[in-house]
């Protein structure tokens, strides 16, 4: 195992977890399970949907590390016989410059070509992260937003800067609520380029999803996608202007799971009581970056490390693994419909 992979020992797991196990069961009915005889994740199952989540991956400096992610993306398919429903791409889907329009070579070297139809032949949801917005020739939102609409053939889905849909059509089991979480004051450096969404748009989206949120329940499991963390470990810290704004709301919705990038690390956080699964994956190929909270202290789960998140849909709940750039299981946990949470512990061989 990699130095930087942190793990709980089993006494720190077992503190950890049974307390979490005590409140939870008293306040939200969500039980994390003690770990102490955790099951091992079943191998993942070719017949069931898979989904794969990746932030942070469209780097101007370290394509390499963009490439071997895509790599182990495409390996985990080959070996595994899985047949992927669609990507999640978390944001910061392109640093630096992307030229005027949509024509620039990367949208076919970085996102077309390095994950290619042969292996992801559906929808690649994205929503926006910060370097999404920064400004320097062109509106990368605006580009973004174009791109869905008009570019030949492509996978790339954003029909908006928010949005929602259910999987599958038939009989769904998951909504996905796609946000934008660049809100004005999430950017406080003072250089031009670096702009939020607009107030209106803030507000436009909080209507929406407060409505959203207010609709009688359809689908067993809810996860919000962003940009941003509320929770993390990583470098950017929790963040007190999202979680003023939305944690309440997703509690009292019990939205299940809450998946971003914006740190380029894998984590899952759980917390006493609150019925949502934080987890983030920004490993996709961007520089790595350094704790603040060590994943010791708070986790279950983080590891420094470049790669991406598998989402299986079976029939007793989803199962999320976080997997490095060489395939291997890091982490694995399932979330069960009302809420329960069993961690596994990943297959030996990867
Ligand atoms: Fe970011």
């Amino acid at each position: 195992m990699s130095p930087f992979n942190t793990r709980l020992n089993r006494r720190e797991f077992l503190r950890q977890t049974v307390a979490f196990s005590a409140l939870t069961a008293m306040s939200s009915g969500a039980i994390l399970e003690a770990q102490g005889d955790a099951p091992t994740a079943p191998p993942p199952d070719p017949s069931a949907p898979h989904m794969f989540l990746v932030g942070d991956w469209g780097t101007d400096k370290y394509i390499d590390q963009q490439v071997s992610v895509a790599n182990a993306m495409k390996q985990w398919v080959d070996v595994r016989k899985i047949h992927p429903e669609a990507l999640f791409l978390l944001g910061d889907n392109w640093y630096g410059d992307m030229g005027i329009g949509y024509s620039s070579p990367r949208w076919q070297k970085q996102f077309e070509q390095m994950y290619p139809t042969s292996h992801f032949p559906g929808p690649a949801y994205a929503v926006l992260g910060n370097h999404d917005y920064e400004y320097k020739i062109s509106s990368k939102v605006d580009m973004q937003l174009e791109y869905a609409r008009h570019a030949q053939g492509t996978r790339w889905t954003m029909p908006a800067r928010w949005y929602t849909f259910t999987y599958p059509k038939q009989n769904p089991v998951i909504t996905f609520i796609c946000l934008d979480s660049n809100l004005p004051g999430t950017k406080s450096d003072p250089f031009p380029w670096s702009v939020t969404m607009s107030h209106k748009h803030k507000d436009e989206q909080n209507d929406w999803f407060r409505t959203e949120l207010a609709k009688p329940r359809t689908t067993p499991f809810v996860a919000v996608i962003a940009h941003h963390p509320l929770y993390t470990n990583g470098i950017h810290k929790d963040n007190k202007l999202l979680i003023h704004e939305w944690d309440d709301q997703i509690r009292q919705a019990k939205v299940d799971f809450w998946i971003t990038g914006h740190d380029h690390d894998l984590q899952h956080l759980e917390f006493a009581g609150h019925p949502t699964s934080f987890v983030i994956s920004g490993g996709g190929g961007a520089e790595l970056v350094d704790w603040t909270i060590a994943p010791e202290k708070r986790g279950p789960y983080g590891g420094k490390v470049l790669g991406f998140t598998d989402m299986e849909f079976r029939q007793d709940g989803i199962i999320l693994r976080h997997i490095d750039q060489n395939a291997k299981t890091l982490h694995a946990f399932r979330k069960s419909p009302g809420g329960k949470v069993d961690l596994l512990l990943p297959l030996a061989t990867g």
